[in-house]
């Protein structure tokens, strides 16, 4: 076993990643979407040889289904075309008014007003039309008063008095003169009957508003979502919609397919079988061309240094030119007793202008079920031949569930979300609504849908060795690393560090496009500086405790403090946390995420500098940092064998040290299918990408100065067009 495979050198391997990688590529249209919007497309996916895929049936279906919602649509704006909404106010005297005050309405949250709501009051005449009658806000109390005309109220003509509540719904941009625009919805309506407004005033009471509420239920800050269909605080936008329907179909049919075959007659299916039926992936492909070509240490230390996992090399402090990479497995979360889940430290060899080479692999944890014990360690070098190989695949599978968990869906999923709830609490009037809301819209949603298809009772509880509670503990834990604080792009260790060149780029789109925006808006965003410090509350009184103080005042061996330690300096490595920084401490707990500003009134120069970074943190994890990790995982977990979240312990005494075809160890038929459809769905179904602004949200500057780069990403493997806008899959 070498650095490659028998009688090839780099170049050979370059050339066929170069090929497999065009062949293996998710195609887009040139239309602007992703994807066709329309059932034909379906036939031009390449989602696999399944009949059940190609089915006359299954085209009908969704067919009609689309013509069905298409009419739904039309009625629906025939109706309101019937009634249309004159925006001008009628009545010219204010001699009578409505009152009240509006304040969140979860029990632990009903004294905290809600600020600066759009607000209007309606009247409906007798045969249907609509008349506004008043428009105001509510203050920084949650208070509003709307003043109206009393004679006119009185008329004869109108039957009914509504009160309406409008949130933002959306952001988007004229795309020639960049000026932003937003567009309300409604999200509340209360009918008053013209009999109760007999006098000059009328008061509404405290009206208590179920909007982007906190979970109660969870340490982690997310919102409640009672029913993603009818009682969301968003919803998906159409576009959206249609690239996760077109692209869900086939491969749920496909994971469908295979279910029923395996419950039917499992000995006439096999790994390779549903590793056939899914569109061919990277390592697929690249295997096919060279044998070998991504099993051997080059592509090792390539894939971990600029694949997926991109991960962080921390210099040996010893030996120069030698770097660890760390994945800590199953600590003391708790898992399950089929998969393993040990912790690998890789030590590699980086000489000037070269990629890693892997040398020795240390592997620590339960391996096989004969052993639990969770300091054993065992040691690999690259001259161990079969065995070296396979521990690189429990690398390989440990970096996986590792990315998975702490870099894509806390790191990046979590992260955004948290953002986007103090977002949606509290800015409205402030500029910083149309920089931020494009890149924070649908998180919640998808998240809300994490829970139940992929972490809840779903996928990878099924598929790895840690259960829910393990996954949402370390989920917590992992949070407990993010702050935008003294955050800044990975350090580039060479020329052939391509992912930490790729990722300070996008660093430098972000820092211009940022600043010039706050150059543009500062009058506006000081005016309203009170939301800013609202949302820098929630942000931070609802953020995780920091990870570094878990451990605080319990008594650990020597060996798990050791372990901790080891842990805590690589995460603040890995997500570049700022340990030393002064952090508010809540009943005894110190959080995670640094406060923006503590001044209501007006920011210091301190706060200026804050806000600014900390806009540029949210939208580089919500775009770039998410983008990466979601839509290399069809490159780096889309072959069963090479990786997957877990491998089984199985029952022989090598455990999980044995050849990729030993299916013992692998995950069985039934994950196998699953993975492959979760790595699929996820790489497969992103929509809403910077430069095709699909829905006019993006910020044209944004785009404009991403493009002026297009060639110096594209030296780096990354096409800017792939580059999605938000985190909504
Ligand atoms: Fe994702």
């Amino acid at each position: 076993m070498s650095l490659f495979p028998p009688g090839c050198s780099e170049e050979d391997i370059e050339k066929v990643y170069l090929e497999a990688h065009q062949e293996t590529k998710i195609g887009f249209t040139n239309s602007g979407n992703y994807f066709a919007p329309n059932l034909k497309s379906i036939n031009h996916l390449e989602v696999g040889t399944s009949k059940v895929i190609n089915s006359f049936f299954v085209r009908a279906v969704e067919y009609l289904l689309t013509i069905y919602q298409r009419f739904l649509s039309w009625l629906k704006r025939k109706y309101h075309g019937l009634f249309p909404r004159k925006e001008h106010i009628i009545g010219h005297a204010k001699n009578a008014y409505i009152t009240g005050r509006l304040t969140f309405a979860k029990r632990t949250d009903y004294a905290t007003p809600i600020h600066h709501v759009p607000l209007e009051l309606w009247a409906r005449t007798r045969w249907g039309a609509w008349r506004l009658f008043a428009k105001g806000e509510t203050d920084k109390n949650g208070v509003f008063k709307l003043e109206f005309d009393y004679i006119l109220s009185r008329r004869w003509r109108y039957s009914s008095f509504h009160f309406e509540i409008y949130q933002i719904q959306h952001v988007f941009f004229d795309q020639n003169d960049r000026k932003a625009d937003v567009r309300l919805e409604l999200f509340e309506r209360i009918k008053i009957p013209k009999g109760d407004l007999t006098g000059l005033g009328y008061d509404l009471g405290n009206l208590q508003l179920f909007l982007w509420e906190y979970r109660d239920d969870t340490m982690l800050p997310r919102v409640v979502i009672k029913d993603h269909e009818e009682d969301a605080p968003e919803y998906y936008s159409e576009g959206r919609n249609n690239a996760i329907q077109q692209q869900f179909v086939p491969i749920q049919l496909t994971k469908d397919k295979h279910i029923i075959q395996i419950k039917k007659d499992k000995a006439h299916i096999s790994i390779l079988d549903i590793q056939k039926d899914y569109p061919k992936n990277l390592t697929v492909a690249m295997e096919e061309k060279l044998k070998y070509s991504t099993r051997c240490d080059y592509w090792f230390g390539r894939r971990m240094m600029n694949g997926m996992n991109s991960a962080t090399f921390v210099p040996d402090a010893e030996e120069p030119e030698r770097y660890w990479v760390r994945y800590f497995g199953a600590c003391d979360y708790e898992v399950n007793d089929e998969y393993a889940f040990p912790t690998v430290e890789i030590k590699f060899h980086i000489a000037p202008d070269k990629l890693p080479v892997p040398e020795r692999i240390i592997i620590t944890g339960p391996v096989s079920i004969y052993d639990k014990s969770p300091f054993q360690t065992r040691t690999f070098t690259a001259s161990d031949g079969e065995s070296w190989e396979h521990a690189k695949r429990v690398v390989r599978v440990t970096g996986a569930l590792s990315t998975e968990l702490d870099d894509h869906f806390a790191g990046t999923h979590g992260n955004t979300e948290q953002f986007a709830i103090a977002a949606r609490r509290n800015l409205r009037k402030s500029p910083l609504t149309t920089l931020l809301f494009p890149h924070l819209k649908e998180v919640a949603l998808i998240n809300h849908a994490a829970d139940t298809i992929l972490i809840g009772p779903g996928y990878i509880p099924r598929a790895s060795a840690l259960t829910s509670d393990g996954i949402e503990q370390r989920v917590t834990d992992m949070m407990g690393t993010l702050d935008w604080k003294n955050w800044e792009p990975m350090e580039i260790i060479n020329s052939r560090h391509t992912y930490a060149q790729a990722e300070n780029l996008f660093w430098e789109v972000v820092e211009e496009f940022v600043d010039s925006f706050f150059e543009q808006n500062e009058g506006g965003i000081i005016k309203e500086w009170y939301e800013v410090f609202k949302f820098s509350e929630d942000l931070v009184n609802n953020s995780v405790p920091a990870f570094h103080e878990r451990k605080k005042g319990e008594l650990l061996s020597p060996e798990e403090q050791e372990f901790e330690n080891k842990r805590v300096e690589y995460y603040h490595a890995r997500f570049r946390f700022d340990p030393e920084l002064p952090r508010r401490v809540i009943n005894g707990v110190k959080k995670s995420v640094s406060p923006i500003t503590e001044n209501p009134e007006e920011p210091t120069i301190e706060d200026w500098e804050n806000l600014k970074q900390a806009c540029k943190y949210i939208i580089m994890q919500a775009t770039f940092m998410h983008t990466w990790v979601n839509e290399h995982q069809y490159e780096d977990i889309g072959e069963i064998l090479y990786s997957s979240l877990g491998l089984r312990f199985g029952s022989r005494p090598e455990g999980v040290f044995l050849p990729e075809s030993d299916y013992s160890i692998s995950p069985d038929l039934t994950r196998a299918t699953q993975m492959m459809w979760f790595s699929n769905l996820l790489s497969r179904t992103e929509y809403g990408f910077i430069t095709r602004n699909e829905e006019n949200d993006i910020d044209p500057l944004f785009a404009e100065i991403l493009e002026r780069r297009r060639p110096d990403f594209k030296a780096l493997y990354v096409e800017i067009d792939n580059i999605e806008s938000r985190t909504n899959i």
